[in-house]
């Protein structure tokens, strides 16, 4: 069984470059070409949907040239890519930086219609957030069922989410999709991002097809 939609925290770019000798922000941008590996192997497995972590409301508080190492690879993706992904942008964009906004709405609107898998990208997201702004327009509306208060979540639309994954050696959840992820098959690897390429996602598949999912029953 291939999963319909797999996220990523694609943690360890910071570390992989610093184990080098190099700077931080090399690390972003080995970053980048790892997830083009990945989502391209994964875009080939025909996995539906594809959710990845590249900035979180707590990253805000990181020095101000690793925020911006980490926008100069979201704005260049933004402006070169020309593949067959739908991109979708999730969280608060209003608030970004007018280049980093623009590039956003530009790759939405050019990969509209694209027929191949969706790649949500989570920038300026918390989940806790997510939910409790949803749960304040179910306060404000009244009555409100599960799917109404899913179809407020950021992620509402997306299939379920079957399987995340986060490399670099942590083991938590770090305020990604913690609504999604409540029956998703969880991975960690100890792997750094920027090593992560096609041979790692046909591995992850081999063990995704082993778990036997339960849902509680
Ligand atoms: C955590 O690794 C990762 C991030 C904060 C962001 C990752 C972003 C990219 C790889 C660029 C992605 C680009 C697009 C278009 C989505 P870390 O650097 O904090 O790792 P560390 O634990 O080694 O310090």
């Amino acid at each position: 069984m291939i999963p319909r939609h797999i996220a990523f925290v694609m943690d360890g770019n910071g570390r992989w470059a610093q184990a080098r000798g190099l700077e931080r922000a090399e690390g972003y941008k080995h970053g980048l070409e790892a997830l083009m590996r990945v989502v391209n192997r994964l875009e080939q497995l025909k996995v539906e949907t594809v959710s990845v972590f590249a900035f979180s409301t707590e990253n805000v508080a990181r020095p101000s040239e690793e925020k911006a190492a980490i926008f100069e690879q979201v704005i260049k993706f933004n402006k070169t890519y020309r593949g067959t992904l739908r991109v979708l942008y999730v969280g608060d964009i209003d608030s970004l930086d007018e280049d980093a906004a623009e590039s956003v709405e530009e790759i939405e609107r050019r990969t509209a219609t694209n027929r191949g898998t969706t790649l949500n990208i989570a920038l300026n997201y918390g989940a806790r957030a997510d939910i409790a702004h949803a749960a304040k327009l179910a306060a404000d509306v009244g009555i409100f069922t599960d799917e109404e208060f899913e179809n407020s979540l950021a992620f509402a639309g997306a299939p379920p989410l079957d399987a995340l994954v986060r490399t670099g050696g942590e083991k938590r959840l770090s305020n990604f999709m913690l609504y999604e992820a409540a029956y998703a098959e969880l991975f960690f690897l100890d792997k750094l991002w920027p090593d992560m390429g096609a041979d790692d996602v046909d591995d992850l598949m081999k063990e995704y097809a082993l778990r036997v999912r339960k849902f509680g029953k």
